[in-house]
C-alpha cells in the first residue's frame, strides 16, 4: 500500500496491522483509491483506506503553533523531518472493527507519544490529537468515529466515555477525566518490566450517510460501547488482551 510521495512518505517505515473482519469480500469493495491522503467517495460495504500518524502533539501543528492543526498529508507539516510513524488501515465501511497495534513492534511513546486519525486531501480530515503513551502512562483502548456526508468523510473524532470503563479500579488512572490509562511500568517490552501487553486497540465506527443517502448503522451500535467493549469479542486478542482486562474488570 503506497502512500503518495507528497505525503508524509519519508517517515521511516510503515507499521501495518491487523485489519480484523477484512476478511476476503474484496468483490464488494467498489473504492479504488487506497491511498489515506486520496479522496473518495464510498457506499456501504466498501473497503476505506485512513491512516493514524503517531508523533509529538505539536508535531500534528503548522510551525509547531498550537493553533493551527493540519493533517498528515500536508506537507507544510515537518512530520517526515522528524520522528513519527505511520499505521495505515483499510476497514469495511459501516462495520464496526477493531484495529490494532502491538507495542511489541512499536512503542507510540518513543516517538512523542500522540496519535493523529487522518484521511483525504482536498477533502482532508483529521482528528485531534490524542495522547497515548508516554513513561509515565499508557492509554490502550480509543474509540475512532469516521463521519461521512454523502458518502464524503466530513470528520475525524475520538468517542470518549469519561472513565466510566475503569472508575474505581486501582490498576487504571483516569486522564483529563476522558481516558483509562495504564502506568507504563505495568506494560510488558517498554523497559517498564511489567506483564500487561499494553498493545493498543483502536474501536472503529462509521456514521452519517453513503454516497446513496444510505445511513450508516454502525454508529448507533457505538453509542452503546465503552472504553474496552469490542476486546471481548475477538478470540484471537482473548489471550494477549482480554485475559489480563479480566484480570481487571
Ligand atoms: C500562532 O498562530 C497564531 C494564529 O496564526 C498567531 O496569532 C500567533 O502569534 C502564533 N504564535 C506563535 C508563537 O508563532
Ligand atoms: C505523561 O503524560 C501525562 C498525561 O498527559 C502527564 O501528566 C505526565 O506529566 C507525562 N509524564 C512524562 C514523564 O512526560
Ligand atoms: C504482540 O506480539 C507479541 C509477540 O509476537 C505477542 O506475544 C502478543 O500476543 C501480541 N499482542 C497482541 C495484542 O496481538
Amino acid at each position: 500500500m503506497a502512500i503518495p510521495k507528497s505525503s508524509i512518505l519519508t517517515v521511516s517505515s510503515l507499521i501495518i496491522l491487523s485489519t480484523l473482519l477484512l476478511s476476503g469480500e474484496s468483490r464488494t469493495d467498489t473504492n479504488n483509491v487506497f491511498s489515506p491522503c486520496g479522496d473518495t467517495k464510498v457506499q456501504r460495504k466498501d473497503g476505506f483506506t485512513f491512516g493514524i500518524a503517531f508523533a509529538s502533539r505539536s508535531a500534528f501543528f503548522l510551525n509547531n503553533n498550537n493553533s493551527v492543526q493540519l493533517s498528515p498529508c500536508d506537507s507544510r507539516l515537518s512530520l517526515s523531518n522528524g520522528n513519527s510513524q505511520v499505521a495505515v488501515f483499510r476497514p469495511k465501511v459501516d462495520e464496526i472493527s477493531l484495529l490494532t497495534i502491538n507495542t511489541s513492534i512499536f512503542f507510540p511513546g518513543s516517538v512523542g507519544g500522540y496519535m493523529v486519525a487522518f484521511a483525504g486531501r482536498r477533502y482532508a480530515a483529521r482528528s485531534i490529537p490524542a495522547f497515548v503513551a508516554n513513561g509515565t502512562y499508557t492509554v490502550t483502548s480509543f474509540t475512532l468515529v469516521l463521519e461521512f456526508k454523502k458518502g464524503r468523510l466530513q470528520n475525524m473524532y475520538w468517542k470518549r466515555d469519561g472513565c466510566t470503563s475503569c472508575s474505581g479500579n486501582s490498576n487504571f488512572v483516569c486522564l483529563n477525566n476522558q481516558d483509562c490509562a495504564i502506568r507504563t511500568n505495568n506494560c510488558r517490552n517498554q523497559g517498564g518490566g511489567g506483564s500487561v501487553d499494553c498493545s493498543l486497540g483502536i474501536q472503529l465506527t462509521f456514521s452519517g450517510t453513503d454516497k446513496h443517502d444510505s445511513v450508516f448503522n454502525s454508529w448507533y451500535e457505538v453509542q452503546n460501547l465503552r472504553q474496552y467493549s469490542l476486546y471481548g469479542l475477538y478470540s484471537n486478542l482473548r489471550n494477549s488482551l482480554t485475559g489480563q482486562y479480566n484480570k481487571f474488570f
